[in-house]
């Protein structure tokens, strides 16, 4: 059985599920280099698609995560006219092309011109909608590998309505339990503080969380009630009556504004900027907890799935796992909205076959690949040199170990919105100064941003305290007494760390990379970012590679076994000496 799921909205995207295995998924954003992409997804589905080896008329359902009538669905799928329900707006827009008659302006345009007849529907391909929370929870609760009752909860900003919901996952299916409406949302209430510090709602809560451990919780206690809603005993007991969050596009992405971050702007001025995100970080915690673990109580169970945008939040990841109320967490690796195509099909195939039981998801390499001779071709279409080499480990970490900094393409592109040795930027963690070498010459961000570190997964308890797997960066650790100071440019002011565990069968190279990093310095962890610069999304294809390469002060660029340098790079390597002064 294979399902496509098309997600339309904040991080359009799609996914592949053939037979209940997700095989596909990629936002649109990385096709269009426009970041959280809200356009339609055509190049994302013809991306699955081909690396599904399908043809549209191969699927057997299309799933789409919102209960809402979408008309774009009609310029993606050509239904006027065909065997599928039409939305009324299509009704309408036929209406009004009647009544025009002879001529005007008509949108949508109920029919096509032929270049945009893009993924016609065969008529026996069925259209599924799964709610936009349902999508959340599905994404979550089927890749977990549990088949024991879970909890499964959801929060964003806003998505058919709702901002939360709480399900049961039990023997391969799901219950709801409870639901939040808009005045519940966690999501807008933290993206309404970010916005007050001056940053993007809906896009730059990671940064407000970056600045959280700066400040003093208990300086601004208090500061922000009256400005989120409040829970307990899983309930929400105190709703908050958010002002209207004005929405637009602009460049093909969705900007939000809420009225709100006004008043939360006061409150930035008088408490000052680090001691409000703090706050923020603290109200937010302690609400998703007055949301989990009486449900976790209730439902009599220790393993957790979590989706939505508010578990992007690593802190409130760790918070959950340090409270020693669960034995399974699991994070859908992609919980923000881009995980919804996935979410959407993997609830329609569980539908269509509710026998069949959750699936670990093993890895999360689900975008293109491209091979060497594509990469050759390329670089010798541009009258670009490299070098083939197959000693790429040593090589690279060498490099490392010479403070160099590496542009890492390998393989299949991570879906998700972190990078994990698939489409990375890698750089030695071992030196304090080379976080903000890598802002001043790649990344070009606020210097208070931690980065991140891979692990080789065998290592992982030397770094991490209460270690476990933690394959996809979604939960933050305290780093162990005494590794601070050996891989410094990697750990948080607060001592934690946002790490990847790295697994030889998930990833071979990355992982041999890591080995051999250890080998020459003694640390089995490299710092790991993602490969873009900064408000791109993270590069797919080769030429985003080459021209962030030339646009940034990469050192080297690996693609599969070709190798690029700079002269400058070069020279430095060979005096390993002088680096850093
Ligand atoms: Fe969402």
């Amino acid at each position: 059985m294979n399902v496509l799921g098309v997600h339309v909205g904040h991080d359009s995207s799609a996914a592949i599920v053939v037979d209940g295995r997700l095989v596909a998924d990629a936002a649109e954003e990385r096709f269009s280099r426009v970041k959280h992409d809200a356009g339609l997804p055509v190049r994302a589905i013809a991306s699955c698609l081909e690396i599904a080896r399908l043809d549209i008329a191969d699927i057997d359902v299309v799933a789409v995560p919102t209960e809402l009538d979408l008309w774009p669905l009609n310029d993606l799928f050509d239904l006027f006219g065909g065997p599928h329900e039409q939305s009324p707006e299509m009704a309408r827009a036929a209406l009004a092309a009647e009544r025009l008659g002879g001529g005007g302006l008509v949108h949508p345009p109920p029919r096509r011109p032929v270049w945009a007849r893009r993924y016609p529907l065969a008529s026996r391909t069925d259209l599924v909608k799964v709610g936009h929370h349902l999508a959340h929870a599905a994404s979550a609760h089927y890749t977990s590998g549990y088949r024991g009752r879970q909890l499964i909860v959801t929060l964003d900003g806003i998505g058919d309505g709702l901002s939360g919901t709480v399900w049961r996952g039990e023997g391969g299916r799901i219950e709801p339990l409870e639901r939040f409406d808009r005045t519940g949302s966690l999501g807008w209430f933290y993206g309404n503080v970010t916005e007050a510090l001056g940053w993007r709602h809906g896009d730059e809560e990671g940064t407000t969380m970056g600045l959280a451990a700066y400040g003093d919780p208990g300086a601004a206690r208090g500061a922000l009630q009256g400005f989120h809603p409040r829970f307990e005993d899983g309930a929400l007991a105190d709703p908050h009556e958010f002002s209207a969050i004005h929405a637009w596009h602009e460049r093909g992405a969705y900007q939000w504004h809420s009225p709100e971050a006004a008043g939360i702007a006061e409150v930035v001025a008088r408490f000052g900027r680090e001691n409000v995100a703090a706050e923020a970080q603290r109200v937010l915690e302690e609400q998703v907890a007055q949301i989990v673990y009486p449900w976790l109580e209730r439902e009599g169970t220790r393993a957790l799935a979590c989706a939505g945008g508010v578990f992007l939040n690593v802190k409130v990841n760790q918070r959950i796992w340090a409270s020693g109320r669960i034995d399974r967490q699991h994070i859908y690796p992609n919980p923000g909205d881009g995980g919804l195509a996935a979410g959407a099909a993997l609830h329609a195939y569980h539908a269509a076959n509710p026998a069949e039981q959750p699936r670990e998801i093993e890895h999360v390499y689900l975008g293109p690949a491209y091979s060497t001779d594509q990469i050759g071709d390329l670089l010798s279409a541009r009258h670009l040199d490299s070098e083939r080499r197959d000693d790429l480990p040593e090589l690279v970490a060498g490099m490392l170990a010479e403070n160099q900094v590496v542009g890492w393409f390998q393989g299949r592109m991570e879906s998700g919105p972190r990078a994990l040795g698939a489409r990375s930027i890698l750089m030695s963690p071992n030196r304090a100064e080379n976080k903000d070498l890598l802002n001043g010459r790649v990344k070009y961000r606020e210097a208070f941003r931690p980065y991140c570190p891979s692990i080789a997964a065998e290592c992982a308890g030397d770094y991490l305290k209460r270690a476990r797997p933690e394959r996809f960066m979604t939960t933050s650790f305290e780093v162990q007494d005494g590794k601070w100071h050996d891989i410094p440019a990697v750990v948080h002011v607060d001592g934690t760390v946002r790490p990847q565990t790295v697994d030889r069968e998930a990833n071979p190279s990355y992982w041999d990379l890591i080995d051999a990093f250890g080998s020459l310095t003694g640390e089995h962890a490299i710092l790991n970012t993602s490969f873009n610069v900064r408000g791109e999304p993270i590069i797919c294809h080769p030429r985003d590679a080459i021209r962030a390469f030339y646009d940034t002060g990469l050192d080297c660029l690996v693609m599969v076994d070709h190798v690029l340098t700079k002269p400058r790079s070069v020279a430095r390597r060979r005096a390993p000496a002088r680096l850093g002064s």
